[in-house]
């Protein structure tokens, strides 16, 4: 979260770590409400301030600060809205370290495309143990970072200074001045809250069974029991790979599926992916 710029209170060494970051590709760390996402906002709003051209992503497809759950996201320009979505297929990175990290590598590569010449990856609460550091390490190799920030909690057990130094990268260790922890239900509340602005407006869509990816990457089509898959998360994804927007599964069966979405009817999926979740999962 970390929302809006202007809720936001400046560390003291905040406005020097932001022109530190111009042109730069750099990640953002640190434990679960430390203040990432509000350092990332503020550094966003002084460097389109100062006339860079900055793109913003979202690396936590439980917490994005824009888009919506289960998928990370970039944002450039002036908007604070989602330019381009990449579907994780699940609100937790953990278990979905390769899409997570993908995602993240890809939605830099496009925003680097539009024009961004400075780029702030906020990555995920998830620093503990071996997944952690494979996470932090693999977020920066694939987002092609030369510098990281540890925003530093204070009572965390990990000290990633020394991971982040052993990647070779630039490392900048600051903290939030007004860091506060979020409990689950502020948290579930948000989750439900970007999920709702998504599905706004849907409607059902009948798709070629062909063209969708059950949980376990196999085709759909090839499914014994397509129908056990109603009430899942599906991302519909488009020819470049990017997510066009989600859809709920409402049937399925071995010709096509019938999903409830708001992506338009003049954007036709390449392909469309289902989770191995569902929406009340997401938003529980
Ligand atoms: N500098 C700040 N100014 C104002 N509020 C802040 C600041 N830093 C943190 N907060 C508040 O603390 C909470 C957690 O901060 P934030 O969302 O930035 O942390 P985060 O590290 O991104 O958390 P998460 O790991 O859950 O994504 C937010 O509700 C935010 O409003
Ligand atoms: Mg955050």
């Amino acid at each position: 979260m970390g929302g809006r710029a202007r809720d936001i209170t400046a560390g003291s060494d905040w406005p020097e770590l932001a022109r530190r970051l111009a042109g730069r590709v750099s990640v953002v760390v640190g434990a679960p409400s430390s203040g990432k996402s509000s350092l990332v906002a503020y550094a966003w709003r002084r460097l389109v301030a100062a006339g860079h051209r900055v793109a913003r992503i979202t690396g936590d497809p439980g917490q994005p600060a824009f888009g919506v759950p289960t998928c990370v996201a970039a944002a450039w320009g002036r908007s604070r809205r989602a330019r381009a979505l990449w579907f994780v297929g699940s609100p937790s990175p953990g278990g979905h370290l390769l899409q997570t990290v993908v995602g993240v590598g890809r939605l830099a590569a496009c925003a680097r495309r539009a024009g961004a010449d400075t780029i702030v990856v906020d990555a995920s609460g998830l620093v503990a143990g071996q997944v952690g550091r494979v996470l932090i390490s693999h977020t920066l190799f694939a987002a092609g970072a030369d510098a990281a920030v540890w925003v530093k909690r204070g009572d965390e057990k990990e000290d990633l200074q020394g991971l982040l130094e052993a990647l070779g990268v630039e490392v900048f260790v600051t903290r939030s001045p007004l860091p506060r922890p979020r409990d689950m239900e502020e948290r579930r509340a948000y989750r439900e809250k970007l999920w709702a602005a998504h599905f706004a407006s849907s409607a059902a869509r009948k798709l070629d069974a062909r063209r969708v990816l059950d949980p376990a990457w196999a085709p759909l089509a090839e499914a014994e029991r397509p129908d056990a898959f109603s009430g899942a998360v599906a991302g519909l994804i488009g020819a470049d790979g990017f997510c066009l927007g989600l859809g709920i599964v409402q049937s399925a069966s071995r010709n096509d599926v019938v999903i409830e979405t708001a992506v338009r009817k003049t954007l036709e999926p390449a392909s469309v992916r289902i989770a191995r979740c569902d929406a009340a999962e997401v938003i529980a």
